[in-house]
């Protein structure tokens, strides 16, 4: 869409900088000159005859899209002149196109999909069962074990490893077989969604049903929901490194960066689903002409460019503060400090503590390790970004206040605060109660939730193009 909005900026400049403009025709016949348009002065416009008169703009711009079409055409054609659109933006050389609004759904239905299986990915570690299947078998991992017997084997292969031999020695087959089917539902979500989302591209792809972009988009997700898979599986590896044995102080679990990492790429994916969904049923309703003029209108409103770009910058910083909370997370940091505002006697914990040597190599300038190995400084870290967040969405909120923004955008501001004392009460009352299961995954569940609300602030506020909103029937703009 970016490059469909930079043709469109370009066009308005060639437009209004057009020779022809400034030399109006007398007839003012709407005729075309290469490269550019003219356009009538009202005066000319009552001036011209009745007949002529009838080809307002508008109309010229409805027959121009409508003799582009083609019988055997599957995409979506809009009523957005040619000329208006890039040629990345076409799927079929010389058609008005854009994406079909079913693809928009899916992609929600999809981010839905991946929303789910963080909660469940959390639910897998906090209940420590993200262990306990040792092997990465794409295809026949599908299958689980039926006889007495294969559960005894699958228990077998657990046991050679460090999570086993350190922690678990009392473990029963039954409490192994719960933690086998919390990592197998795991995983049979993550193939679930690799092939609703492979195998739906693929029809749609094939049936032409995307520009060009958005396909660009498509593969760009797809390569991301690859590179998740892989990074799970690295993630898992960490955990059962034999590594952890030889060092007596180890705890067995996977490397929080893996963690962090894992993390964050699913709200990557997230992310990438969640605004192109949005964005191409959007762009279908702008090209149908359904969108609203007034909400066209208020979202060129230069007054509100700022408030766009805090919101973007909100967005970002939630998705931050999500990467901070992995690391506590990963590191079990929740379960030190368990009182909120202070750190021991004070908002602080002490400075030595905060900087330890314990967390410094040979050759560390600085003791900049403690802000992702120090557990305390992890945990110290994560509340200040926390209360910074909370912090912006207030004052974005009061921002919200002074500016001309539209309902829906005021609405998602409304709800973002909202959504944001909710994930801090949470995320206050997990510490406090030392990271109850309930309490950690719900907690989990509210910062995607938060990121969500942001994103529909950032995608509220998104801009039409000029020209698309002109081309759709939006006069005075
Ligand atoms: C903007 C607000 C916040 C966001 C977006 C956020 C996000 C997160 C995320 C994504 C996690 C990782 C969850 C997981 O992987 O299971 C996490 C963990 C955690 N957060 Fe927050 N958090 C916020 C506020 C707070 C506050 C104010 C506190 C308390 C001072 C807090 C305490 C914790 C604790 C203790 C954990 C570890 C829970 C566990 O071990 O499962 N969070 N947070």
């Amino acid at each position: 869409m970016y490059s469909l909005r930079n043709s469109l900026n370009n066009f308005t400049r060639a437009r209004l900088t057009s020779k022809v403009l400034a030399t109006p025709s007398k007839s003012c016949r709407f005729q075309r000159v290469p490269g550019s348009y003219s356009f009538c002065t009202k005066r000319e416009n009552l001036r011209a005859s009745s007949k002529e008169r009838q080809f307002t703009r508008q109309k010229r711009i409805f027959f121009r899209s409508f003799s582009l079409l083609r019988p055997n055409h599957l995409l979506q054609k809009s009523t957005i002149p040619k000329q208006f659109i890039s040629q990345n933006e076409t799927a079929i050389s010389s058609s008005i196109t854009y994406t079909k609004p079913v693809v928009g759904y899916w992609l929600l239905g999809t981010a839905a999909l991946v929303f789910g299986i963080v909660i469940l990915g959390g639910l897998t570690r906090l209940t420590e069962s993200g262990l306990s299947i040792v092997e990465w078998k794409p295809i026949t991992g599908v299958l689980l074990p039926i006889t007495e017997q294969q559960w005894k084997e699958e228990f077998k292969k657990y046991k050679q490893f460090p999570e086993y031999k350190k922690l678990d020695t009392e473990m029963s087959l039954y409490d192994f077989k719960f933690i086998y089917l919390m990592e197998w539902a795991h995983r049979m979500w993550g193939r679930a969604i690799g092939l609703s989302f492979i195998l739906p591209a693929v029809y749609f792809g094939a049936r032409g049903y995307m520009t060009r972009s958005t396909s660009y988009k498509i593969i760009g997700l797809a390569g991301l929901l690859g590179f998740q898979g892989f990074l799970g599986w690295y993630m898992v590896k960490s955990g059962l490194s034999e590594e952890l044995m030889n060092d007596p102080g180890a705890v067995p679990r996977v490397s929080h960066y893996r963690l962090a990492a894992h993390l964050g790429s699913a709200f990557l994916l997230y992310i990438g689903m969640l605004l192109t969904g949005l964005q191409i049923l959007r762009d279908a309703k702008i090209a149908r002409g359904t969108f609203p003029a007034s909400i066209s209108k208020a979202l060129l409103n230069p007054a509100i460019a700022m408030f766009r770009r805090s919101a973007i910058g909100i967005a970002a910083l939630v998705f931050l503060t999500s990467l901070s909370g992995a690391l506590v997370a990963g590191l079990d940091a929740g379960l030190i400090y368990n009182e909120f505002p202070y750190m021991g006697k004070n908002i602080m914990p002490p400075q030595n503590e905060l900087f330890s040597k314990n967390y410094t190599r040979p050759g560390d300038a600085f003791a900049w390790r403690n802000f992702f190995d120090n557990p305390t400084t992890v945990q110290f870290d994560h509340r200040i970004m926390a209360t910074t967040t909370l912090g912006a969405i207030i004052a974005l909120w009061v921002y919200s206040r002074r500016v001309p923004i539209t309902v829906n955008a005021r609405r998602a501001s409304n709800i973002l605060l909202g959504v944001a004392g909710m994930q801090v009460t949470l995320g206050i009352s997990t510490l406090i109660y030392m990271v109850p299961i309930p309490l950690a995954s719900a907690h989990q569940a509210g910062s995607l939730t938060l990121l969500t609300s942001a994103l529909w602030l950032v995608h509220v506020m998104r801009r039409v193009p000029p020209l698309i909103a002109k081309s759709n029937g939006l006069k005075k703009l």
